[in-house]
């Protein structure tokens, strides 16, 4: 039985350890396994992880000391040709040209969907992997990247206490996560913050200026605002949550940081780690977690399944349909419970 595995869209932490688990369950189990470089766009033009013995075929050796490294050794992108239907149907043509009986897809929202693209062409055996720092894949409970990033983040939230303190000013820091608010949510528990701001929950200036100033108020000289790259405001709420933002764009941080500065007499600044809380290595918590779906992923193989994610169901490794997960985002529920707790510890969420 022959399998590719491929990594693709924004990489996440715990990649490395993934591929790492997929080609020992592999050994394990008699299965060979070719590491597809660059997603699907690799796969695409045929380029292939070098292997063992001069062949694609990852053994242990080419996976040795993964468990603990950022990124990923297969590469990632995001390919333009693979979301047209003819780059769809000539990525079949090259799984049954290289006689794959099966294909790993590890990743978020865009490889997932990719997936189910290729599961419409193609009969051989595709299994998903939640890899995403954003949190934001339907049918799981967790996608790897996601604590590593939370980690990153809250670090980054940590270090700004002292020197926000110092100078008596407040703090915007723009965290990422795409249209969910997950990394800032959590992040922003973690950090301290005094202000969480959520694509899920739009929020107003007025109730932000509001906090600052009690703040003040109380003798607090610093605040602290944890702002998620896909926040909106009340006003604005109907029209960004269609349009994907670009680089170029003002980002709702500078936005926020300009209403401050022209409504406060108080110094503000602005915070963007940025790509920062995706690179490193991942925590030993992403490290189990990723590991264990990869494993589980290995399994699925063996049992013939087809067209389906692992996923965290509870306290267990399961699995969900591709099709149920497609073209869903996993936003945070209004009657999230770290929301409501979040809600009690006193921090703002900017209503
Ligand atoms: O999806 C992961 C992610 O890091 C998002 O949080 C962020 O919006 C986006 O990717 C950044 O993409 P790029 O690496 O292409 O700048």
């Amino acid at each position: 039985m022959r399998i590719g595995v491929l990594c693709s869209g924004g990489d996440a932490p715990g990649m490395n350890p993934c591929l790492r688990s997929i080609v020992r369950t592999a050994c394990i189990c008699d299965i060979e396994v070719y590491g597809i470089r660059r997603g699907y766009e690799g796969l695409l033009n045929e380029e292939f992880y070098p292997g063992e013995n001069g062949t694609p075929i990852m053994g242990m050796r080419s996976v040795s000391g993964l468990s603990k490294v950022g990124g990923t050794i297969l590469r990632s992108s995001r390919s333009q040709r693979f979301q047209e239907p003819a780059g769809v149907k000539h990525a079949e043509k090259i799984l049954r040209k290289y006689g794959f009986d099966g294909l790993i897809t590890i990743g978020g929202n865009g490889t997932q969907n990719g997936a189910i693209d290729l599961g419409s062409v193609w009969d051989g055996q595709i299994i998903g992997i939640p890899g995403t720092i954003d949190n934001d894949l339907y049918g799981t409970d967790y996608s790897f990247g996601f604590d590593s990033a939370v980690a990153k983040a809250t670090d980054v939230l940590d270090t700004l206490h002292s020197t926000a303190a110092a100078h008596g000013r407040i703090f915007v820091c723009e965290l990422m996560g795409r249209k969910a608010g997950w990394v800032a949510l959590y992040a922003g528990i973690a950090g301290g913050a005094d202000v969480i701001l959520l694509p899920e929950i739009p929020y107003t200036f007025e109730s932000v200026l509001e906090v600052i100033e009690k703040r003040n108020q109380i003798g607090k000289n610093f605040s602290i605002i944890a702002i998620a790259e896909g926040a909106v405001t009340k006003d604005s709420a109907g029209q960004s949550k269609k349009k994907e933002r670009k680089v170029s764009d003002i980002s709702p941080g500078m936005e926020l940081v300009r209403r401050i500065d022209e409504n406060l007499k108080q110094d503000v600044r602005l915070v963007i780690p940025g790509h920062f809380q995706r690179g490193g290595d991942p925590t030993p918590a992403d490290r189990v977690f990723c590991s264990r779906l990869g494993a589980m992923a290995g399994e699925l193989v063996l049992k013939r399944k087809f067209g389906c994610m692992v996923a965290l169901q509870g306290n267990s490794i399961g699995a969900i349909p591709l099709s149920e997960v497609a073209g869903k985002l996993r936003m945070i529920p209004q009657d999230n419970e770290v929301l409501k707790q979040a809600s009690l510890l006193g921090i703002s969420l900017g209503e």
